[in-house]
């Protein structure tokens, strides 16, 4: 991590750490060289006292309990929203800094929502839990930011084809097993989700709400205005599971306010830091799923006006980038990255009563 040598090691709390998004956040601050002191990996009980290697290092599983937070400077959840919504504040009231990746807290107003290049000023009042978004919004917003920023946004459409292992590791199994008994001319068992996912596309993600949509379809909507700072953006989606282990890919249709030319819309996506165009439709080259897996980047591509919109102020493009990375873990790191550079780690409360405390010592 660049500008932080001098830096104090944290420590860091993993929770969820047996988890497909626990596992790529270690990957993560270790790739990054986050730095780190002591690093905490928690699960539930069930994992208690079990161990992974990581790197060839030997780390123990203890269970995510209150006390286990002690001590801890940042904690990374990844272990669904019950278990955060129970021990991020335990952790938070022991002075840890909680970046959760559950819905849990996304929605509350005083809680930052944060993609670390779109709204990053967003942690300075943290006061002890920051929200990372949802994948499917995570890779959606840093684009629509050029185009907020440039020729103003007035709706958006997104259809989504997301990965099984936005579902979790359980699901990676599920498809790699229903793979397998196809081709043994076995039935495929379904169990993670409704109908097997294997050769099918299936438009239920998260639970159904009472108008008929689905619940990630209202998160991208909600976290979409959230983080843009659009609290009436109009936005519509449709979420849809298919047979992909790792990467989520979008179909984007965007109204803007004034005329924009897929050119310049090329040319103001290149300039977002952790944005790559790829579109030479001549080449076949667009972004793929199996080409974003296992990076950092959102991958663009397939720009073009959308002539159903007036006077030019319509576009479509395909957006790809790896949920378990950019879509989760590595914009959970990067948050805290953002918080070591600019001295947020603790709570804005706290930060302000140290200090006072300095200045009354004389220290400051
Ligand atoms: N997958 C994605 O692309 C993605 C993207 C963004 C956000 N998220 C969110 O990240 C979270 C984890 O997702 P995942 O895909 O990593 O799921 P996963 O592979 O099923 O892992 C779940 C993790 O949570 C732990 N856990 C479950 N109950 C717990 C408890 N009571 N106390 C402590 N730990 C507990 C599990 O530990 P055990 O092994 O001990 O059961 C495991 O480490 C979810 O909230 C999900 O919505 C996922």
């Amino acid at each position: 991590m660049p500008g932080t040598s001098s830096r104090p090691p944290l420590t860091v709390a993993v929770v969820g750490a047996t988890g497909a998004v626990g596992r790529t956040m270690i990957q993560v601050l270790r790739e990054r060289r986050f730095p780190i002191g002591e690093l905490r990996l928690l699960a539930s009980a069930r994992s208690a006292g079990k161990h992974v290697t990581i790197d060839g290092e030997d780390h123990a599983i203890r269970e995510a309990t209150p006390d286990a937070f002690e001590g801890v400077d940042i904690a990374l959840f990844s272990a669904g929203g019950g278990t955060s919504r129970e021990l991020a504040p335990e952790a938070a009231k022991r002075g840890a800094t909680v970046i959760d990746n559950s819905s849990a807290w996304r929605y509350e107003p005083d809680i930052p929502l944060v993609v670390s290049q779109v709204n990053p000023d967003d942690l300075e009042g943290h006061e002890g839990i920051i929200a990372n978004p949802n994948c499917s919004t995570m890779q959606l917003v840093p684009v629509l930011m050029a185009l907020r920023d440039s020729v103003g946004i007035e709706r958006v459409v997104v259809d989504t084809y997301q990965s099984v292992s936005g579902t979790g590791h359980k699901a990676v199994a599920e498809l790699e097993a229903q793979i397998a008994a196809h081709a043994a001319g076995q039935p495929k068992q379904a169990t993670v989700y409704p109908h097997p996912i294997a050769f099918n596309a299936l438009p239920e993600i998260d639970v159904f709400l009472e108008d008929g949509s689905t619940k990630e379809e209202w998160k991208v909507i909600a976290e979409s205005r959230k983080i843009l700072h659009l609290p009436d953006l109009r936005v519509a989606c449709t979420a849809v599971r298919v047979p992909v282990f790792y990467a989520h890919s979008e179909a984007v249709h965007v109204e803007t306010r004034e005329p924009i030319t897929p050119a310049h819309a090329r040319e103001l996506f290149g300039r977002v830091d952790g944005v790559v165009v790829q579109d030479d439709p001549a080449a076949h080259r667009y972004p793929l799923a199996t080409n974003a897996g296992g990076t950092d980047d959102i991958y663009v591509g397939r720009v073009r006006q959308d002539a159903s919109i007036p006077d030019g102020r319509g576009l479509s493009f395909w957006v790809v980038s790896d949920n378990l990375r950019k879509g989760a873990a590595t914009n959970a790191v990067q948050l805290a990255e953002v918080l070591v550079q600019r001295g947020w780690v603790q709570a804005a409360g706290r930060r302000a009563a140290s200090s006072h405390q300095r200045v009354a010592e004389g220290v400051a």
